[in-house]
């Protein structure tokens, strides 16, 4: 095969991967192949990167040891029906379509070729993406590990059972929009109180991401890390108050249930 990785729908998921897998060095531009839907992203994704790039999809299965699958969840079943042919069992192909099941891609396959299932969030583009991998039984080592080494690319992997992967879009799928929410209602805080909106928001963004990063690297559970940080009479202890009165935790807890439930439907409607 011509190339090492192929990338079928190069949106923001794909360009954010194939821009990680560049800027790592995983791959060299001449090891990728990515197809697109019109001329113009075509011939922009070519210019910019300097791969590649094709309106077949077809091209892209034919030729790529690894196929990634990131267009729209409404066009994977149509993209697997044009492309399904020319896998074959010495490719990996792996998807990244919210809601689309392992079972659901593997019926459209002509030949037993392994498959994994990823879900991965939107800041992949920035190198800090959450991507959780759900791999077919029958796939070897060797072949999940490059799914790993890819991903890994744009931030942390994690590999679990599919049967949790409701639940994970719901959370680190959908998370970044409850992140934004947040730091937006904090810079409101902040504004309210006297700060320029550009300071605000920058206190806002800088203060989360720093907060996670002592989460990851602690290893402690983020309540006895809330409770260092908040002195007894302090000031902290007011803000927790006001925010468990408002109910944020219950909010947060409710809108990953209820995106979760929502990631159920996705094929079904
Ligand atoms: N965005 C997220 O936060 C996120 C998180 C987790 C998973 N996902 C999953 O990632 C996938 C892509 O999402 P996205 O946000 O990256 O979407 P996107 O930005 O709209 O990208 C989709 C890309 O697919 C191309 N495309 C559409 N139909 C095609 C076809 N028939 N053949 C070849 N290319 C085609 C489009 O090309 P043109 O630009 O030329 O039309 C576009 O570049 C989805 O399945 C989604 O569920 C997204």
């Amino acid at each position: 095969m011509k190339y090492q990785l192929g990338i079928i729908g190069a949106g923001k998921i794909g360009e954010a991967i194939l821009s990680g897998v560049l800027s790592q060095k995983l791959y060299a531009p001449s090891d990728l192949i990515l197809s697109v839907r019109t001329e113009q992203h075509r011939q922009d994704l070519e210019r910019r990167y300097g791969v590649r790039a094709v309106l077949a999809n077809r091209e892209v299965a034919r030729e790529a040891a690894l196929v990634l699958l990131s267009v729209k969840p409404r066009s994977v079943i149509e993209t697997l029906q044009e492309i399904a042919d020319l896998l074959h069992e010495g490719s990996v192909l792996v998807s990244v379509a919210a809601g689309v099941p392992l079972e659901a891609i593997q019926s459209r396959l002509a030949k037993k070729v392994p498959v994994v299932r990823a879900m991965p969030n939107l800041a992949v583009s920035v190198g800090e993406g959450m991507t959780v991998l759900t791999p077919c039984r029958f796939i070897d080592p060797a072949a999940l590990d490059s799914v790993i080494r890819l991903f890994r690319t744009v931030g942390r992997v994690l590999v679990l059972d599919e049967q949790y992967m409701d639940a994970v879009t719901g959370l680190s799928g959908s998370g970044p929009a409850y992140v934004y929410l947040i730091i937006e209602a904090l810079a409101d805080g902040g504004v309210k109180m006297g700060l320029s909106r550009e300071v605000a928001i920058e206190l806002a963004a800088q203060t989360v991401l720093g907060a996670a990063k002592t989460v990851l690297v602690s290893g402690e559970h983020p309540a006895k890390l809330k409770d260092q940080v908040t002195t007894p009479a302090g000031v902290t202890i007011d803000g927790l108050m006001e925010l468990e009165d408002g109910g944020l935790r219950v909010t947060l807890i409710k809108a990953v249930v209820k995106a979760t439930e929502r990631a159920r439907q996705l094929l079904h409607k």
